[in-house]
């Protein structure tokens, strides 16, 4: 895992280097995306640049690669970092500046960069083998734009640490009126009498590539009914199943919050049946 992508040269990861003037590194000022490829296989390419696209406009980074391009970036790291179960890092910033001002600054070129790392198997839809993750809670303390895929992520990191500072997997947010937002690296759902349920998308949640294709295909499947709607930190300890969602981890079944058990604190049926549908379609998008 060593070829990288800086500014259109593929080159070893330690010959690699960007200006400490990087409004990357010194604002956190840039829009990155993580695409799953599994044995050379990409799970959806075209929503994550869609994505990408969408957060470089909200954020006034003119940077006009369209998906030929980023499809090139990443069909050459996958061919130099072999092509196993690989996560795919794009990385866009502002770029570097003579001076430190927090105005965007005129005629300064973006910074992009593309790594490929190792993520985990996709996992087994099957019950038996399922590990369970374990979660913590806390109050979402992020900024009021968790919609755009920001680099500045000291947020995430923060909730991230305190729940893994308990050995726990993921820490679920909350907001002020008690109703589930996300995870701090993961959208999160619950399911209540065979219902799988989803905070609806707005500028309290990343719009998950993973949320967008499972809510896809178990809509076009039917056997699984899906609603978006606020769900509370009630129904979420009193939930049948909870879910955590995202593109290294495809869909992990929660089954303990804050050491106490998800229902019977065992890995689910309609977690099992929803990764079955994900696992056959998600090659679709
Ligand atoms: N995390 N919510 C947040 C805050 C995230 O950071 C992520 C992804 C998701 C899930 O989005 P997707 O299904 O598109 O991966 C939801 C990535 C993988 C990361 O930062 O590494």
């Amino acid at each position: 895992m060593s070829t990288v992508f800086l500014n259109h040269q593929y080159l070893p990861m330690e010959e690699a280097r960007i200006s400490p003037m990087d409004r990357g590194f010194l604002f956190g000022d840039g829009i990155y995306e993580v695409i799953p490829s599994y044995n050379g296989k990409m799970v959806g390419f075209g929503p994550h640049i869609q994505r990408m696209r969408n957060g470089l406009a909200a954020i006034g980074i003119q940077f006009d690669w369209d998906e030929s391009a980023w499809r090139e970036v990443c069909d050459q790291l996958i061919q130099r970092n072999g092509s196993g179960n690989l996560g795919l890092y794009l990385h866009v910033s502002r770029g570097a500046d003579s001076k430190r001002f927090h105005a965007y600054p005129e005629g300064v070129a973006p910074t992009v960069f593309a790594y490929a790392f190792e993520i985990a198997p996709p996992p087994v839809p099957d019950r038996s083998q399922a590990t369970g993750y374990k979660v913590a809670t806390a109050r979402d303390l992020r900024w009021q734009r968790c919609h755009i895929k920001s680099t500045a992520l000291l947020g995430n990191v923060l909730h991230f640490q305190y729940g893994y500072e308990q050995g726990a997997n993921e820490t679920l947010l909350y907001n002020s009126n008690n109703e589930l937002t996300e995870a701090s690296a993961c959208n999160a759902y619950i399911v209540k009498d065979g219902v799988v349920i989803t905070p609806p998308l707005d500028n309290q949640i990343l719009p998950g590539i993973t949320r967008q294709l499972l809510l896809d295909i178990l809509r076009r499947d039917g056997s699984i009914t899906v609603e978006e709607r606020a769900v509370t930190m009630d129904e979420v300890f009193n939930a049948d199943e909870v879910w955590v969602t995202s593109s290294s981890k495809e869909i992990a079944p929660v089954v303990e919050i804050d050491g106490k058990p998800v229902a019977d604190g065992k890995v689910g049926p309609v977690w099992e049946a929803a990764l079955k549908l994900y696992s056959a379609a998600k090659f679709d998008y």
